[in-house]
C-alpha cells in the first residue's frame, strides 16, 4: 500500500511539473498589457499547428479579423507554450520587415535545421540569421542577378518548346486533359536543372519516364516540408531536448545525390570549357574568387532548387487554373501576348517582364493563394513596438513575430470580394501602391525579400505565355477546390485536370 501511495505521489508530482512547465508562460502577454486569445494547454492559441485540421493561413486570418475590429496593431499569441507576436496592422508589418529591419534580422526558419548534422540545408539563406545569412544571401543572389536571369532566358525558351510538344502529344492521348500541377513540376525541374547544373532533366519527354532529377526534387521538397510540422511540436519540449534529438531537415539521400550531380556538372563544364551564363558558371567563378568549398556550391545549388522548383510551378499551375475558370481574363491575356510576339513568334525578355496584364494575373494568383502565407521575423536587438493608444511594449531578442500576409491579401476592406479572381485590381501599377501600405507583398519585403523573385517570375511568365499562345485552356470538371490544410506552401488540394485545345488546328 505504501509503495502504491509513493508511486501515486511521484506520478502526481511529475504530471504537476509537466503541467507547470507547459502553462508557465501563459500570463506572459497579460503582464505586458498585450491583448490576445486565451491559450489552451499544449495547443496554445493556434491549435491547427498541432491538430493539422486547418491551414495556418486561415487560423491567423480569424485572429486578424477579430483583433482588427478592436484596433490592436499587434496581439500576443502562443505557439504551443511559446509566447509570440501576431502583427495586425499592415504598416507595423512594414516597420518590422523594412524600416526597423535592423532589430528583426532573423527568421523562424533558422530554427528548422540541425546545424550539427547537416551541411547542405544550412547554406540556405532562408534558414540563417545575422552575418552568416548576409554572406550566404549575397553569394546566392549574385547568381540570380537581373542580367544573369536575362541571359538565361534562352534556356527557358528551349524548355517552353518542349512544354508545347509535351502538351500536344499528351493531350492527344488523354482527350486534351492534363493534370496541371505535375505538368508544371516537369517544366520547372527542366528549367532549374538546366540553369543550375546544365543538366537535361528529361521530364518533358513523352516517351521516357522522368529521370532522377524530378524524383529527387520531389523528395527534397516533400521530406523537408513534412519536417516543418515537427518543428512546432518540438516547441513543447525544453530547448536542450530539441538540440539533442532534432533530426535532419534535408534527407541524406538528396544531399548525396546533389553532391554527386554538382561534382559531375563542374567537371564536365571545366572539361568542355562551355561558355554559358548560368548559375553553374557563376558558382565556378565564385569558387575561383572566394575559394568556396564544394559543399558550399552544393548548398547554393540546392537553395535554388528547393526554393525555385515547387514555388514557380505552383504559381504557374494556379494561374492556369484561375484562367481556365475565367475565360474573359484568359482571352484578355492571350490578346496581350499575341500583340507582343516578334517575327519568330516569341516574346523578348524585356517585353516579357513588362507585360502588364500578365503581371496582374500572376499578382492576383499570389494574392488569392499566397504561397508563403505567413512571414516571420525574430527580434535580433531589443526594441519597442507601439500598440493601440500609443502603448509601447518592449520586445526582447529571440521573440518571434508573425506577419499574416494571406490575411492582408484577403482583407475585404482593401480587396472587395476577395475570393474573386480579378486581375484588374492591379490596374495602373496599383501593386506598388498597395505594397507601400503593407497590403501586398507576395515575395516578402525588406532586406529578406525573396532572393529568387526574378527567376520565379521568369519561370512562371515564360510558361504561361507558351501555353496561352498555343492552347485554349478550359475547366475539365466542376469540382470545387480547397486549400490543402496541411501544406507549408499554400496550394489547392489534389489533382487539377485542365483541358488543352490546340489553337493551330
Ligand atoms: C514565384 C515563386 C516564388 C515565390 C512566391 C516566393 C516567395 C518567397 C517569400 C514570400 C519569401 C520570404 C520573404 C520574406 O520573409 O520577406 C521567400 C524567400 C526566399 N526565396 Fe522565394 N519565392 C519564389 C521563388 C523563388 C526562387 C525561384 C528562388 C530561387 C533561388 C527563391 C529563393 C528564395 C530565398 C533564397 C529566400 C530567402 C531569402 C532570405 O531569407 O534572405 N524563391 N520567397
Amino acid at each position: 500500500m505504501a509503495i502504491f501511495i509513493l508511486i501515486l505521489c511521484c506520478l502526481s508530482a511529475v504530471l504537476g511539473a509537466i503541467y507547470i512547465y507547459l502553462s508557465w508562460n501563459f500570463n506572459f502577454w497579460k503582464k505586458r498589457g498585450v491583448a490576445g486569445p486565451e491559450p489552451k494547454l499544449i495547443l496554445g492559441t493556434i491549435p491547427c499547428i498541432i491538430k493539422k485540421n486547418r491551414n495556418l493561413a486561415f487560423e491567423l486570418q480569424d485572429l486578424y479579423e477579430k483583433y482588427k475590429k478592436t484596433g490592436e496593431r499587434f496581439i500576443g499569441v502562443f505557439m504551443t507554450r511559446n509566447p509570440q507576436i501576431l502583427v495586425i496592422d499592415p504598416l507595423l508589418a512594414r516597420e518590422v520587415m523594412v524600416t526597423n529591419f535592423k532589430c528583426f534580422r532573423g527568421n523562424e526558419q533558422t530554427l528548422w535545421v540541425n546545424r550539427k548534422l547537416e551541411e547542405v540545408s544550412t547554406m540556405n539563406p532562408f534558414m540563417n540569421s545575422g552575418s552568416i545569412w548576409k554572406e550566404l544571401r549575397s553569394d546566392v543572389i549574385g547568381g540570380l542577378s537581373p542580367q544573369r536571369i536575362k541571359q538565361a532566358y534562352p534556356i527557358a525558351l528551349e524548355i517552353c518548346k518542349k512544354l508545347t510538344n509535351y502538351v500536344k502529344a499528351h493531350s492527344q492521348k488523354s482527350d486534351g486533359k492534363i493534370e496541371v500541377k505535375s505538368l508544371c513540376y516537369k517544366y520547372t525541374i527542366e528549367i532549374i536543372s538546366d540553369f543550375v547544373w546544365g543538366v537535361n532533366a528529361d521530364a518533358l519527354n513523352i516517351d521516357e519516364p522522368p529521370n532522377q532529377m524530378l524524383k529527387m526534387a520531389r523528395k527534397l521538397v516533400d521530406d523537408s516540408f513534412m519536417k516543418i510540422g515537427l518543428h512546432y511540436l518540438w516547441g513543447l519540449a525544453p530547448p536542450i531536448f530539441r538540440t539533442l534529438f532534432a533530426g535532419r531537415f534535408y534527407p541524406i539521400e538528396t544531399d548525396n545525390f546533389y553532391t554527386k550531380v554538382q561534382k559531375d556538372a563542374v567537371e564536365m563544364r571545366l572539361r568542355n570549357k562551355t561558355d554559358r551564363s548560368d548559375f553553374l558558371n557563376y558558382l565556378i567563378q565564385l569558387q575561383e574568387k572566394k575559394f568556396i568549398s564544394h559543399m558550399n556550391m552544393v548548398g547554393h545549388s540546392a537553395t535554388v532548387l528547393l526554393d525555385g522548383f515547387e514555388t514557380a510551378a505552383t504559381v504557374m499551375a494556379h494561374t492556369l487554373y484561375f484562367l481556365a475558370n475565367n475565360q474573359t481574363s484568359q482571352n484578355k491575356l492571350r490578346e496581350e501576348i499575341m500583340a507582343n510576339l516578334d517575327k519568330n513568334g516569341c516574346i523578348s525578355y524585356d517585353v516579357l517582364v513588362e507585360l502588364p496584364y500578365l503581371e496582374q494575373c500572376i499578382n492576383e494568383t499570389l494574392r488569392l493563394i499566397t504561397l508563403i502565407s505567413v512571414a516571420t521575423r525574430i527580434c535580433s536587438e531589443e526594441t519597442t513596438l507601439e500598440n493601440r493608444k500609443g502603448h509601447k511594449v518592449k520586445i526582447e531578442p529571440g521573440m518571434v513575430v508573425h506577419i499574416p500576409t494571406y490575411s492582408f491579401h484577403n482583407d475585404p476592406e482593401v480587396y472587395p470580394k476577395p475570393g474573386d479572381y480579378t486581375p484588374e485590381r492591379f490596374d495602373n501599377g496599383r501593386a506598388k501602391e498597395l505594397n507601400q501600405k503593407g497590403h501586398f507583398f507576395p515575395f516578402g519585403d525588406g532586406p529578406r525579400i525573396c532572393a529568387g523573385m526574378k527567376l520565379g517570375q521568369l519561370e512562371a511568365k515564360a510558361g504561361i505565355v507558351e501555353i496561352l499562345k498555343n492552347f485554349y485552356v478550359k475547366k475539365a470538371d466542376n469540382y470545387e477546390r480547397f486549400i490543402d490544410p496541411a501544406s507549408f506552401l499554400l496550394g489547392l488540394c489534389g489533382d487539377i485536370f485542365l483541358e488543352f485545345e490546340s489553337i493551330q488546328k
